[in-house]
């Protein structure tokens, strides 16, 4: 038996009926690509760049979230959310955290890229991640990692995230190394990562679709109980 803890950030407890009646629709999936680099010229935000403009070809809405504009501050579970503790790169007062939460309310996929940092994903992509629970269930999820050594414990630490709030992952990563694998004109260099970030953006496309529309079939669908789906009722009405 899945057991829900609410979350104690009330502001990330808005329903997602609209989103639910559009894929009923058919309507083209969402795919939100996660920036979690904080440096200007990132390359892992380039590739980021390049899957979400593959993903429209494809069909989907696509969308960039890049966690070095917004600022979330580090996620404190006891803290209720005063706006002025949100702002963005510009210093501007919004609130932030409502900018990312309609983002993340939109996406019915997720790409997240980061940088290896000692093995790990970036803070900015766990304290992101560390924002949102329910959001994140029964939706795709595919990995991109800028590293030197492949970086595959970044992934694994992602897809284990991701896991944890049961989202789908992708079974494979997409991996860069800096500058190496680009050319002036951030054109990938080889064939087999231009390759793969094309099979992400399809895969993307398609597998989160069909894993959207049945999860959000699931969740409507009150006769269904032996779905993980049946858990997230209270959260989508
Ligand atoms: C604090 C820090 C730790 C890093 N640790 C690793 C590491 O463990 N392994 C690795 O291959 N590269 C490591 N790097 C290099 C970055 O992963 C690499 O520069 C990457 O391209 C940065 O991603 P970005 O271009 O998207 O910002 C580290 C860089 C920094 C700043």
């Amino acid at each position: 038996m899945i057991s829900i803890t609410k979350p104690k950030i009330q502001t990330l407890k808005l329903g997602q009926s609209d989103n639910s009646s559009k894929m009923q629709q058919g309507a083209p999936v969402n795919v939100l690509g996660v920036a979690g680099s904080m440096r200007k010229g990132s390359f892992s935000t380039h590739a980021l760049k390049l899957v979400l403009e593959g993903a429209k070809k494809y069909g989907a809405g696509s969308q960039l979230l890049e966690l070095r504009e917004v600022r979330l501050p580090i996620y404190d579970p006891s803290r209720s959310v005063p706006e002025e503790l949100y702002q963005d790169v510009n210093g501007n007062h919004e609130n932030v955290l409502d900018t990312v939460t309609k983002a993340i309310k939109w996406a019915d996929a997720f790409v997240l890229a980061s940088p290896d940092y000692h093995g790990s994903m970036s803070g900015a992509m766990k304290n992101f991640l560390d924002y949102f629970w329910e959001e994140f269930a029964g939706k795709t999820y595919g990995y991109i990692i800028a590293s030197h050594e492949k970086g595959l414990t970044v992934a694994d630490q992602m897809r284990t995230s991701v896991r944890q709030c049961y989202g789908w992952s992708m079974p494979y990563n997409i991996s860069i190394n800096g500058a190496n694998d680009f050319n002036s004109a951030g054109n990938p260099i080889n064939s087999i990562l231009a390759n793969r970030i094309k099979m992400l953006a399809h895969d993307l496309v398609t597998y989160g679709t069909l894993i959207r529309r049945q999860f959000l079939q699931d969740v409507m669908n009150k006769e269904v109980s032996d779905s993980y789906a049946s858990h997230y009722r209270e959260y989508y009405n």
